[in-house]
């Protein structure tokens, strides 16, 4: 692969980057029906902890399939600031790791993208050290790392948090942290996927245990496996990892964004339209084409990579409680709310993953929702349409099911805080209005 020059930032449409961006404002005008097929996009949680990943090889690597949104800008300014090369061409970016000029990620990035987070294993394994600001929280929860922390330790590295910075490290003449077995209090995410990463250069085997299943980590896994990594049982609770003393280059391709298919399936829903999604793999998604099925609609798989929403004659309430994989999907539970805020019936919705994700449904209530949170749990009792209102987003899938809930009521929505939106949705509005949705977004007031 050429040398690739050294660029800072992974170029998006000014209309996302722009300090307007944050006050534009979203008309979703409620009542058209949907119809036709929506492209879905690379998935977002898969291709920001891959570009960390990269960072473990001493060989320039190609990632297709990779969204353009604002938080996988953030995540190459980090990379960047790392001192590795970056060339975005299309939905393709080449990642240059060659050399790594620091083993800092600077707080002001870190603190605009809390996957940053993700470089603390692979610069942990590539170099013996990293020095990365704490995540910190945000609006859905206080989201700590002590899990990755922990299973760092456990890999031989000395990890110290001071001033709000994690410093890790790996003692002494060893260059290389130490396989281990890690059992995980609970399946996280970021921590599996920070440990695998870890793992995969570390001295002899390393064992997780209680590990996390999501189809982002079996995706890492396969990227890492491409580079020449050792990695068994990716997907399910327990992944075994054979270090390697360095991994190659690679040219690999993200996942389809099981989210945002999923956002697409529920908007078929909430508009009582047929529509089609391509491509997306039906087994990532079979917690919300069970509960979708048990609304009433029909999820049909047409091909390898291609489902079809069929509406039914009705919206039955369903309850749900969120999980880890293979449960119901926490990143889903705003936008099936608001489905079942126009259900014929009372249902509950219990969010076990995340402390504070229920910010959407003050919202959803000012559209005329009837939605009563105790404790962890909503209680929805289905109306028979909400009402266009100006409502604010609170966090990311809260802005989705936002727009969605604006598909389906009667008159305007206007939402703000698109910021959320735009880290998460690539072009939402463009493939909706494709689709035959009216909505347009507006500069701010
Ligand atoms: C990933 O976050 C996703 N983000 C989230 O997607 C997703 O909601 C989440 O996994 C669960 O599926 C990315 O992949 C970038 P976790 P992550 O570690 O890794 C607790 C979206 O909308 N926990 O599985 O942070 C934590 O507080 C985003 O796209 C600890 O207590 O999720 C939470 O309650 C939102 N200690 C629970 O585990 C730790 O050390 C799940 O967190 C780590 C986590």
């Amino acid at each position: 692969m050429e040398d690739t020059a050294i660029v800072t930032t992974i170029n998006l449409p000014n209309s996302l980057t722009s300090p307007e961006a944050d006050s534009a404002v979203l008309e979703v005008t409620g009542g058209a029906s949907l119809s036709g097929q929506v492209a879905v996009s690379g998935a977002k949680n898969s291709a920001l902890v891959v570009m960390a990943g990269a960072l473990l090889s001493g060989q320039p690597c190609r990632i297709r399939n990779i969204p353009h949104l604002v938080d996988i800008e953030r995540m190459g300014e980090v990379l960047a600031a790392l001192g590795v090369g970056l060339q975005r061409q299309g939905d393709s970016l080449e990642i240059d790791a060659r050399s790594i000029a620091h083993t800092q990620a600077p707080y002001d990035l870190v603190s605009r993208l809390r996957a940053s987070f993700f470089v603390i294993g692979p610069l942990l394994a590539r170099m013996g050290e990293a020095r990365i600001p704490l995540p910190g929280g945000c609006a859905i929860g206080a989201r700590p790392v002590e899990l990755h922390v922990r299973g760092l330790q456990a890999m031989g590295a000395n990890v110290h948090i001071d001033h709000g910075t994690v410093h890790a490290c790996v003692p002494g003449r060893r260059s290389r942290l130490q396989g281990a077995k890690i059992y995980l209090d609970y399946p996280s995410v970021g921590a599996t996927e920070t440990l695998m990463m870890a793992a995969t250069l570390a001295e002899g085997e390393t064992i997780i245990e209680n590990a996390a299943q999501e189809p982002e980590v079996t995706d890492l896994a396969n990227f890492c496996r491409s580079m020449g990594a050792r990695i068994q049982g990716a997907g399910t609770n327990t992944i075994a990892i054979a270090g390697v003393p360095s991994l190659h280059s690679t040219d690999f391709g993200i996942i389809p964004d099981r989210i945002e298919a999923g956002t697409f399936l529920v908007a078929g829903a909430m508009t009582r339209s047929e529509i089609s999604l391509c491509p997306v793999i039906p087994e990532h998604l079979t917690a919300l084409i069970a509960k979708l099925q048990e609304v009433g609609g029909q999820v049909l798989v047409e091909g390898p990579n291609r489902l079809r929403y069929v509406p039914g004659a009705t919206l039955n309430p369903v309850d749900l409680q969120t999980g880890p994989f293979p449960g119901f999907p926490t990143d889903m539970q705003a936008q099936f709310m608001a489905l079942m805020a126009v259900a014929q019936g009372s249902s509950i919705i219990t969010e076990t993953v995340f402390e504070n994700r229920l910010g959407h449904v003050a919202e959803l209530n000012r559209m005329g929702a009837d939605i009563r949170i105790n404790g962890s749990c909503a209680i929805i009792k289905g109306v028979p349409r909400l009402s266009g209102a100006p409502v604010l987003a609170t966090d990311l899938r809260a802005s989705a099911a936002l727009v969605l809930a604006g598909l389906a009521a009667e008159g305007t929505t206007l939402i703000q805080g698109l910021h959320h939106l735009d880290r998460g949705y690539e072009n939402l509005e463009g493939k909706l209005q494709q689709l035959g949705a009216q909505l347009a977004r507006k500069p701010g007031v």
